[in-house]
């Protein structure tokens, strides 16, 4: 089956071609540059530049994947979670497209796609086996997931405030390196002591595998202000911050592996991009006897590669969400507890 897959959930166009189960094409537009000056996405500003990337960026798919429209058997979109102007873009496109060619059209949750995004780096008939923990780190998600089966999951927790990458990326604001924030940290990181400055991490009592950053955040920011530190200063403050939001994530998710005694992790979302997480994680993994998995880059941060194959299940059974599927920007994935 050749699935279209379309993704607009927060500020990247991304459109697909999965044939299948194996990728043809994957493009994104990036809305960095539009969004850099403000240190974070303007939904507004999102929503129109969906508008003008989406068609352009399934063209580029399409054409990349060497196919046209005619060839496609079912389309795949996000429907939420997300920010609802930009997954609405997406989704009536897809609709669009859908009722022209008379397609069948199902709504894929991001998050299923983050956990599934990994399966694309293996041979369709060999995706990583269930059970497994996924860890979702993003600048718009933080949780983790325990994959129980296809289409069966279960969120063990996930944060009570800010997602990490909004963490990262509002730090970055402060100390003036610019957005994205995480890879000026990671990169300034690398050249300072991660233990100079001492910083909170937090732990929550209740909701074991929950997460919280807007405590640290503050605490970052008063530290900031009552010492504002010289530029010579950055690398360990930056190397302090990093160490600290990875040992939030990592602390967290050894429990989790302890707690639930699944063989396999995988770790998700823009955040897993960062080198010292994954040394944390493929250690602790290493120690607990535990698989660590992460995607490749570019299928770490969003794109519609996993978008189609998280539709790709339901597609090939024959199913169709029809036209009045909506987006909802607080969509859970699975049951909690
Ligand atoms: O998954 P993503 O591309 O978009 C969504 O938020 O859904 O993730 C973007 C986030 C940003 O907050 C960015 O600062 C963070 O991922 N990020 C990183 C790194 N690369 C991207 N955070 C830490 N270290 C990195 N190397
Ligand atoms: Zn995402």
């Amino acid at each position: 089956m050749l699935i279209l897959g379309i993704e607009s959930s927060c500020d990247d166009s991304a459109a697909a071609v999965l044939d299948g189960g194996t990728l043809r094409s994957s493009v994104v537009s990036s809305q960095d540059a539009v969004h850099g000056p403000y240190g974070g996405v303007v939904p507004e500003l999102a929503s129109r530049h969906h508008v003008r990337n989406m068609l352009p960026v399934i063209d580029a798919a399409l054409s990349r994947a060497a196919v046209d429209l005619d060839a496609v058997d079912g389309i795949a979109v996000t429907c939420g979670p997300g920010l609802i102007g930009s997954l609405l873009v997406g989704l009536s496109v897809a609709k669009g497209i859908a009722q022209a060619r008379r397609l069948p059209l199902v709504g894929v949750n991001h998050l299923e796609g983050h956990l599934l995004a990994a399966n694309l780096d293996r041979p369709p008939d060999d995706p990583i086996p269930f059970p497994f923990l996924g860890l979702i780190v993003s600048g718009g998600h933080t949780g983790l997931y325990l994959a129980r089966g296809a289409g069966d999951y279960r969120c063990l927790g996930r944060t009570r405030d800010d997602a990490v990458g909004e963490a990262f990326d509002k730090v970055a604001k402060l100390l003036g390196l610019g957005y994205p924030g995480g890879p000026a940290i990671q990169r300034l990181a690398e050249r300072g002591n991660p233990g100079a400055v001492r910083l909170p991490r937090a732990r929550l009592k209740r909701g074991r595998f929950d997460f919280s950053f807007s405590g640290f955040k503050t605490a970052v920011w008063q530290r900031v202000h009552d010492e504002p530190p010289a530029p010579d200063a950055l690398p360990d403050l930056a190397a302090s911050v990093q160490e600290a939001l990875v040992d939030m994530l990592v602390g967290t998710t050894v429990e989790a592996l302890e707690e639930t005694g699944v063989a396999r992790l995988v770790v998700s979302g823009g955040v897993s991009a960062n080198r010292r997480l994954r040394a944390r994680m493929a250690d602790a993994g290493s120690e607990l006897g535990v698989d660590v998995v992460f995607p490749r880059f570019e299928l770490c941060t969003d794109n519609a590669a996993m978008i189609a194959l998280g539709g790709a299940r339901r597609l090939e059974a024959g199913e169709d969400d029809g036209l009045a599927i909506g987006a909802e920007a607080d969509l859970p994935l699975g049951a909690a507890g």
